[in-house]
């Protein structure tokens, strides 16, 4: 009798505790596994050390990424540089790009004003026409804040780094230009921001909801026929960066074409979603109006593997 009430009480627990497993795997997207190793395509961030602080690279420019409060700064070394001025479609081996993404949080005394709260990923791009030649001549390195990069999976990476850098081939596959001090120029056209001249817009193509898999149409909402599904080589080769990085150009195209846009791997592991539902109002955090959209995606890093799906519903500016 004891024995049996035991063993009940000892099943109801252990439900329990499964049952609670399960919602936290919901409720939190999944933590990317710690990177562990020095090297990735056999070169490790020591190979260039405090890049961004060294009398001999370059400062090339600065961006900052709204939707993760991401500042990333960009660094050449010489060959680099003098192939940037000279315009380069063809670095020579030896040039080298760094960047570092800091993150950044409010200051509490000025709060309009965020300062830089530590490095959260390095990334490297190696001009070695033999060891790079699977990447059209550049080695792809990304690290984390340790310095670590990830043990597994480093080939998909590299391809999905490609994939994205691809995009800008009459630059060499790079994308920084030298920052522009002219603000005279900057507000009379924003053409004419040299980062702007010449970039191949992602391509979209409009198609039926019934061609994506049930993950995807689940979410959708109910009514919707078509989606704007991203073409070409970015969705051939991605990885979890890719998802993340795509999200506010997606929301971008499903404000312009009323229709939720759409980033997915060949076979339908990975995605990234962006969907406008009701189309309400709302305030931006740094002032001016914006529209609520809802963003779903996948969690995993690479296609092909487990993952789940998470959302979240943010404004967008028009
Ligand atoms: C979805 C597109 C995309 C993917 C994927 C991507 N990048 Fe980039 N990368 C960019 C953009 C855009 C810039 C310009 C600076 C910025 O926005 O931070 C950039 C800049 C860089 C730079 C500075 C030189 C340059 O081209 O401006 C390096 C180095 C770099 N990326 C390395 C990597 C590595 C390593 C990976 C893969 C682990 C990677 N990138 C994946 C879009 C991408």
């Amino acid at each position: 009798m004891m024995a049996s009430k035991n063993f009940t009480a000892f099943a109801g627990l252990f439900v329990f505790t499964l049952a609670l497993f399960a919602l936290s795997a919901y409720a939190q997207p999944v933590k990317p596994p710690l990177a562990t190793a020095e090297h990735m395509n056999g070169f490790a961030l020591k190979d260039y050390a405090n890049f961004w602080k060294r009398a001999d690279w370059h400062f090339v420019t600065v961006r900052y990424r709204r939707d993760s409060n991401e500042m990333r700064l960009t660094y050449a070394n010489d060959i680099a540089w003098k192939a940037l001025l000279a315009g380069s479609k063809d670095y020579p081996d030896g040039a080298v790009f760094g960047k570092v993404g800091l993150l950044t949080q409010e200051d509490p005394s000025f709060t309009s004003s965020a300062v830089p709260a530590g490095a959260r990923r390095y990334q490297l791009m190696i001009r070695d026409k033999e060891k790079g030649k699977e990447t059209n001549g550049w080695v792809y390195a990304l690290f984390d804040g340790r310095g670590k990069a990830a043990a597994e999976d480093q080939d998909i990476a590299s391809q999905a780094c490609w994939a994205c850098h691809a995009l800008v081939p009459e630059r060499g596959e790079v994308f920084s230009q030298p920052m522009s001090m002219d603000i005279s120029d900057t507000f009379a056209d924003p053409a004419k921001i040299p980062f702007a001249q010449g970039i191949p817009r992602i391509e979209f193509e409009t198609v039926k909801v019934s061609t994506l898999p049930e993950k995807i149409r689940s979410k959708l909402p109910s009514g919707t026929e078509t989606v704007r599904l991203v073409q070409g080589k970015l969705a051939l080769h991605l990885f979890r960066g890719t998802i993340d990085e795509i999200r506010p150009t997606l929301a971008k195209e499903a404000l312009r074409a009323k229709m939720p846009a759409v980033l997915m791997s060949k076979d339908g592991t990975l995605f990234s979603a962006v969907t406008v539902d009701d189309g309400t109002p709302c305030g931006l955090s740094g002032g001016g109006k914006g529209v609520n959209v809802k963003a779903f995606y996948t969690t995993g890093m690479m296609p092909g593997k487990d993952s789940l799906v998470a959302d979240h519903q943010y404004c967008e500016k028009k």
